[in-house]
């Protein structure tokens, strides 16, 4: 049965029926909540939501040393280029691709899009992506950092589980998360990028208590597991 862990941050793994483990926007060793260091990390493909250090930390070395594939834009695909990584597919918003282990498309998220670490200034034309996964018969989203947006209207009916920001500050707090899952409509909802740091501490009962009967909200602890299926 295909599993999800959460790692704290925005950072999740879904390890797959056959194997196969799918990371989410790696940042280990500088995420004061992970459960678990960069090293330790397995990785057969690894999913970049956008730029910013808190996303991309660990991206590169972990794909250096597991030699999974870095699934990002074409902006961020360069500068993971320069950092040594050989196995990279860009994409950009709106197309989806099959990939050996299922179908991913890259969906709109607001947000900001500097590339940090990048050799000169870089910015993403795209700021900042939400992912739709599709593997193992289950439809997963991952919003990335993002404010509420009439775009999730878009997905509604097209989510089982889904990942929301509602850390507040920089990206939707609890209030705006609740009703995005009112458009969304997933069967399961994990709050993620909050309580990193002081500035996004949100206690996640605000969330459970706005989403209601709209759907099953599953507060995690950094390192739990959740079935998929
Ligand atoms: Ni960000
Ligand atoms: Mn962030």
């Amino acid at each position: 049965m295909a599993s999800l862990t959460w790692h704290g941050h925005a950072t999740c793994s879904i390890r797959l029926d056959d194997g196969t483990t799918l990371v989410i926007d790696p940042f280990f060793d500088d995420n004061p909540k992970a459960d678990i260091s960069a090293a330790d990390v397995e990785a057969d493909w690894i999913l970049l939501t956008h730029g910013h250090g808190d996303h991309i930390a660990d991206a590169a070395p972990i794909a250096r040393r597991t030699g999974a594939t870095v699934i990002c834009s074409v902006e961020l695909s360069e500068h993971m280029a320069a950092q040594g990584v050989e196995k990279i597919h860009a994409m950009n918003i709106g197309g989806g691709y099959d990939f050996p282990f299922g179908r991913v498309k890259m969906v709109n998220a607001i947000h900001g899009g500097r590339v940090e670490g990048a050799a000169a200034p870089a910015t993403t034309t795209s700021p900042c992506a939400g992912y739709l996964i599709r593997a193992d018969g289950i439809r997963l989203y991952h919003a990335g950092d993002t404010a509420l947006t009439m775009d999730m209207r878009l997905l509604e009916g097209q989510v089982d589980v889904a990942l929301l920001p509602i850390g507040d500050n920089f990206t939707m707090g609890p209030d705006d998360a609740a009703r995005a899952v009112g458009m969304i409509r997933p069967r399961l909802v994990v709050p993620i990028h909050y309580n990193t740091w002081p500035i996004i501490e949100v206690d996640p009962q605000r969330f459970v208590d706005e989403v209601g009967d709209t759907s099953r909200v599953r507060v995690m602890e950094p390192g739990g597991t959740l079935d998929l299926a």
